[in-house]
């Protein structure tokens, strides 16, 4: 039996640059297991820097990224996606002219085996997805879409799943519905690294928070303290 509040994702002194700009300074951070930690920050702060460098998309300047308590450090993206961390991405990448199942499909192409009962997961997780599973991507509402792209890392059978701001641009309501989602995944056994902008909302869901301010973090906490922080309030909730 997998021990609770065991680290699952553990970032050390992790720098990284583009071009020589260094844009991740010395970041720390953690994900134990069952979690959900939510990277809150400006525009620019470094959100998904951390996550494509966790997931292998970056090679670091220095520092280290343990997973189940191997270094991965400079594991390739589709080794680390194998052995159980995905990351969905930033503006909803699904491919537009292919349908929803071969998205899916697509999510499982490194192991197609079982992949049936991988459908049948993800079906039972979006319903929608399975009454629209012959339509094209491209025409897909936006938060339909985002149930794609989630749905697609699902297929990989992560126990990591990486979520890179789901919210954006998306109606209120259908906010509140992915929301619901991430904490209903939760809830069934992932561990959830997700970075937001809509920081109350994501702050009302997440065990622990880190604030990630220019390539650093800035603070960090549970989620409920951090919300209720007054300096927080100001800088992030417009209060
Ligand atoms: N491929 C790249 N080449 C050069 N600079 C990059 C690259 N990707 C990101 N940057 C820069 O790195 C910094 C951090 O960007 P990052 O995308 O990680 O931030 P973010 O917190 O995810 O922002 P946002 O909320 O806008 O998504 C920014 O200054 C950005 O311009
Ligand atoms: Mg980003």
């Amino acid at each position: 039996m997998e021990q609770r509040n065991e680290v699952i994702l553990s970032v050390r002194d992790l720098s990284v640059s583009y071009d020589h700009i260094t844009v991740l300074r010395g970041i720390n951070l953690e994900v134990r297991r069952g979690e959900i930690v939510v990277l809150v920050g400006a525009n620019g702060a470094g959100k998904t820097t951390v996550m494509e460098t966790i997931l292998g998309v970056n090679v670091p300047d220095s520092g280290s990224v343990n997973f189940e308590g191997r270094n991965i450090t400079r594991t390739p993206v589709d080794k680390n996606v194998r052995d159980g961390i995905t990351l969905v991405p930033e503006g909803r990448g699904a491919f537009a002219s292919m349908s929803v199942i071969d998205n899916l499909l697509l999510g499982a192409h490194h192991e197609l085996k079982r992949v049936d009962k991988k459908l049948d997961f993800v079906f039972h997780v979006f319903p929608i997805l399975k009454a629209r599973k012959k339509q094209v991507a491209g025409t897909l509402s936006g938060g339909e879409r985002q149930m794609l792209v989630i749905a697609r890392a699902l297929m990989s059978i992560p126990r990591m799943i990486m979520v890179d701001e789901p919210s954006i641009g998306l109606a209120p309501m259908v906010v509140n519905t992915i929301f619901d989602i991430l904490v209903k995944l939760n809830k069934e056994g992932y561990s959830i690294l997700l970075a937001e902008q809509n920081v109350c909302r994501a702050l009302k869901c997440a065990h622990r928070a880190y604030v990630l301010e220019a390539g650093r973090v800035i603070r960090e906490g549970r989620a409920e303290d951090l919300l209720n922080d007054p300096g927080i309030r100001a800088a992030y909730l417009g209060v």
